[in-house]
């Protein structure tokens, strides 16, 4: 009986400890889906730390004088406008009456989970600037996660050994009773069934990262390098509404869409010199604030102009931007083939570009992240040249054996199609 009193005792904190991470993983669940919500819905006019066109969002609930009237807030924006909260009324003011949209089939849950997101991020620094250091990826999300699963294991596993512990000294004690006589018991940590157990599991273990690690290689979903310039695309396409093909023009076109040179900048650069801050203040990833007329000078540093005489110096070099996007050699890809005969959005593979200061990766660029879109994306095919040569196709369609042609049906999943 002594016994399994002091085996409770080695038990009890090992499952505590076990339940304690659950309930932290269910918290950690409301915020995840939170995440996901935020993402979709507010992200682009919200961020935690810095002001968007929306306010930051960190410590929002102690701003507002009432958790109900926040909610309904979020819900339906509009309606606590009409009824006159001052808080609210005070806040649309201070943002230029910049309405913020309305989401009227939000739950009360859908509302928790964000504010929860909120609460889980608002303490924490500011993430720094992924690409201070140029060429460092930055890890995917994720990882979190699966740390919380590893130590999860490794206390069940402890569980486990104690558990079979017990059972061991359970039989020891009927064996002494029955006064059935065994050799001295070998302790666990040298019992060899253990150790090649634990080898087993290190292996397996070992082998998984080793090869997430290794598909990892140069995936840099979410890059973000500090460019040359501080060039908003916000401020130009966004905004200024600048098609994406004035500076682009080959990515409708070529294999590759190009970086414009600086003499496509001056077109309009020679004339503005200064910027006078049509698309509010700027800030860098990190919250300090961009003078833009300084990042035009280094615009004109690199030209060779010389704004006061307004004629080039002939010293200019060409900009070093720092490329971002950067699939391995061994896979083709051409932007033609997508934006033209696909008539693929540019924002659908490079998300809101539009309204990014700094352009970041927003897809992982991963061979599942090809494939799968191949699988899904049904491809115009009606009155579109490029797709007159697929007879078979055309005749199944006017027979209504189909009504769609996927990529994969034109052969978009082969391997040779992507691979050299
Ligand atoms: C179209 C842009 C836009 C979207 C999308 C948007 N908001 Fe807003 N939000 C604003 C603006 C602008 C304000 C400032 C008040 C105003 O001008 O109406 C604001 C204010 C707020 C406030 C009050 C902030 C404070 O400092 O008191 C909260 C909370 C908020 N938004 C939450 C959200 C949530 C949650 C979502 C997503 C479900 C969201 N917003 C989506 C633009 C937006
Ligand atoms: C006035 C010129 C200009 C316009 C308009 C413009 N861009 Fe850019 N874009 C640039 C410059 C310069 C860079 C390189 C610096 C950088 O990454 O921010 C760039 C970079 C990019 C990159 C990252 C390239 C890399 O290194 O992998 C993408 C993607 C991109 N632009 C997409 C777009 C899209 C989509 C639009 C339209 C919504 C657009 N751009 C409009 C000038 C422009
Ligand atoms: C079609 C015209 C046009 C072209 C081309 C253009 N810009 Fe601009 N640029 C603008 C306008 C308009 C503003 C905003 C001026 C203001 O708000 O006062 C601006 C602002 C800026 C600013 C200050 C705001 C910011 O984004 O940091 C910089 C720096 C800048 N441009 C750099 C560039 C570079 C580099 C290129 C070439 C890749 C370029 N621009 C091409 C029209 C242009
Ligand atoms: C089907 C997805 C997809 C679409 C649509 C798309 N891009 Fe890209 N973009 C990519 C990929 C993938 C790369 C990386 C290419 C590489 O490394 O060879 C890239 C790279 C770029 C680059 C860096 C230079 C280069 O070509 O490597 C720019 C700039 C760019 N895209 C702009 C655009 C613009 C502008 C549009 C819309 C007209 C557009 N993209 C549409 C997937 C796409
Ligand atoms: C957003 C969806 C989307 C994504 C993401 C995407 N593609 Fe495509 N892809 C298309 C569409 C639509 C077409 C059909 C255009 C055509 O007929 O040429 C296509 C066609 C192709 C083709 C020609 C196939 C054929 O049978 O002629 C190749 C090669 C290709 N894509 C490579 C890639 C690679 C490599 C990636 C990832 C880096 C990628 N695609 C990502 C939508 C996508
Ligand atoms: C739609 C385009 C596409 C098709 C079809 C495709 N791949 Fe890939 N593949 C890619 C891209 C993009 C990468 C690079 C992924 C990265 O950088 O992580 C890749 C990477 C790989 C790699 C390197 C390992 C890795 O995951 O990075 C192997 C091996 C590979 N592909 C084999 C194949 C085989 C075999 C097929 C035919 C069954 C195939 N691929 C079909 C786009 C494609």
């Amino acid at each position: 009986m002594f016994q399994d009193r002091t085996i409770l005792k080695k038990i009890l904190p090992a499952l505590l400890i076990g339940g304690l991470l659950l309930v932290g993983s269910a918290h950690a669940q409301d915020a995840a889906t939170g995440k996901a919500l935020f993402q979709t819905n507010c992200a682009t006019c919200h961020a935690i730390h810095k002001t968007v066109q929306g306010p930051a969002l960190a410590h929002v609930e102690d701003r507002w004088p009432d958790k109900k009237e926040l909610h309904a807030w979020i819900r339906n924006n509009a309606q606590v406008l009409a009824s006159g909260f001052e808080y609210a009324v005070n806040l649309k003011k201070e943002y230029n009456n910049v309405a913020m949209n309305v989401f009227a089939s939000f739950t009360d849950k859908d509302i928790d989970d964000i504010l929860a997101y909120i609460r889980s991020e608002q303490d924490k620094e500011p993430a720094p600037a992924p690409g201070v250091q140029p060429g460092t990826p930055t890890g995917g999300g994720g990882s979190n996660n699966s740390l919380l699963f590893g130590i999860m294991t490794m206390v069940l596993a402890v569980v486990a050994l104690i558990l079979l512990q017990v059972n061991s000294n359970l039989r020891k004690l009927t064996d002494d009773k029955e006064g059935v006589r065994r050799g001295e018991p070998v302790p666990f940590y040298r019992n060899k069934a253990y150790i090649a157990l634990i080898v087993l599991v290190l292996f397996l273990l070992g082998g998984y990262y080793l090869v997430q690690g290794a598909i990892g290689l140069g995936r840099q979903q979410g890059y973000q390098p500090v460019q040359p310039i501080f060039y908003s695309h916000k401020v130009h396409a966004g905004v200024n509404q600048i098609s994406c093909l004035y500076c682009h023009s080959f990515a409708t076109t070529g294999k590759h869409a190009n970086i414009p040179s600086v003499n496509v900048c001056m077109n309009c650069h020679m004339n503005i010199n200064q910027y006078s801050g049509t698309a509010g203040p700027l800030y860098r990833e990190d919250g300090t604030e961009v003078n833009g007329t300084a990042e035009i000078e280094k615009l004109y540093a690199y030209a060779g102009w010389d704004a006061k005489t307004k004629t080039y110096t002939g010293k200019g070099k060409p900009v070093e931007w720092i490329r971002i996007h950067n699939l391995p050699d061994h896979v083709f890809f051409s932007h033609a083939q997508h934006t033209n005969a696909g008539k693929v959005q540019c924002q659908t593979c490079h998300g809101p570009i539009q309204q990014m200061d700094e352009v970041h990766q927003f897809a992982p660029l991963s061979m599942g992240w090809c494939v799968n879109c191949h699988r899904t994306t049904k491809v115009q095919f009606a009155s579109n040249g490029f797709y007159s040569i697929y007879e078979r196709f055309h005749k199944d369609m006017n027979d209504h054996k189909i009504d769609s042609v996927t990529v994969q049906m034109i052969g978009g999943t082969e391997c040779q199609k992507c691979h050299y």
